[in-house]
């Protein structure tokens, strides 16, 4: 067996460690994971960030599109309005220096004026399929594989995204060709008219900063809506009692994807996909377990038969 060497100390991590695949703390991970299988699969659930988290970051050479940026409207001048928010205000995001309050309105401005624009420049469902079905973005290897165990385990999955959860759910439709009926999306949600046009957005506003909120608090609202991927049967009071968590996020903040549960215990899992160098000391010390290189799934399937 090989031996994961990222902590002062070394531990054997057989039928865990994989490629690519960093821990900064073995012997917490290891505790973590016998008090996960301990308490066995009905108190367990997954909190999954979508973009470049569930979908790889990169596909031959390119950074993969996100469900906002996939989306075409079928008016390319609103196209080209949205790609101007994003020059202004991406900058803003990533840019460590600002004041996260400052940042946080500045986020609400940016999803509003997006929103806003959508709604303006018009939008079809079919407009979002062709988008799906156009775009550059592929699921990492071994997602569906994932969503089967967790499935047949009856552990639910939550997709949280700051993205657009219509997008995301044709992304599922398109690309997995079946549903799952243990997977929730919380992300923003259209409201389309009689005719099929975007009019609104429902609910509060997930922006990047948000994703701090109470993830179950916000998709309780949305429990009436017409069914994400054939229809949810989460039920999420018995998802609060689920109160082991695996997390799977790529940025630091979607830790924060928790933060509504009071969980007893919770494994991380961070893909670090870019700036792997600067970044991954902050990130074997946020996330439990850290993949590198665009990594397949294999190495949570792997850590999830630890578990469950
Ligand atoms: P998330 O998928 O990690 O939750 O974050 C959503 C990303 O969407 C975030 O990094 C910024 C990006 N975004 C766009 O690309 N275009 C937009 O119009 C907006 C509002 C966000």
């Amino acid at each position: 067996t090989r031996i994961v060497v990222c902590s002062e100390r070394k531990f054997s991590m057989e039928g865990i460690e994989t490629e690519n695949m960093v821990v900064g703390d073995t012997l917490s991970l290891q505790k973590k994971i016998a008090a996960i299988r301990a308490a066995g699969p009905s108190k367990l659930q997954v909190i999954a960030d979508f973009d470049a988290t569930l979908t790889k970051y990169n596909i031959n050479g390119q950074r993969g599109q996100t469900s906002h940026g996939l989306l075409q409207q079928g008016n390319p001048e609103y196209d080209r309005k949205r790609q101007e928010l994003y020059d202004h205000y991406r900058p803003i995001e990533i840019c460590p220096e600002i004041p996260i309050k400052e940042k946080t309105k500045l986020m609400e401005e940016w999803w509003g004026k997006t929103h806003g624009l959508l709604v303006e420049g018009g939008l079809t469902f079919d407009d979002i399929r062709k988008s799906v079905a156009n775009a550059r973005m592929a699921f990492r290897e071994g997602v569906i594989e994932l969503f089967q165990i967790l499935e047949e385990k009856n552990v639910p999955i939550l997709i949280f995204s700051a993205g657009l959860a219509d997008i995301i759910e044709e992304v599922l439709r398109q690309r997995i060709q079946r549903s799952f009926k243990n997977i929730e999306i919380v992300s923003n949600r259209m409201v389309f008219d009689n005719e099929g046009n975007l009019s609104a957005f429902k609910g509060k506003t997930i922006h990047v900063l948000i994703k701090n909120e109470h993830a179950l608090d916000m998709a309780e609202p949305l429990h009436d809506k017409v069914g994400a991927v054939d229809g949810p049967d989460i039920d999420y009071v018995a998802m609060k009692q689920r109160t082991n968590v695996l997390l799977l996020g790529d940025h630091i903040g979607d830790l924060g994807m928790s933060d509504g549960l009071d969980y007893e215990t919770r494994i991380s899992v961070g893909f670090l996909n870019d700036k792997v160098n600067e970044s991954l000391e902050s990130y074997k010390k946020a996330f439990d377990v850290v993949f590198l290189n665009d990594a397949p799934m294999s190495g949570v399937i792997n850590l999830l038969s630890q578990l469950i």
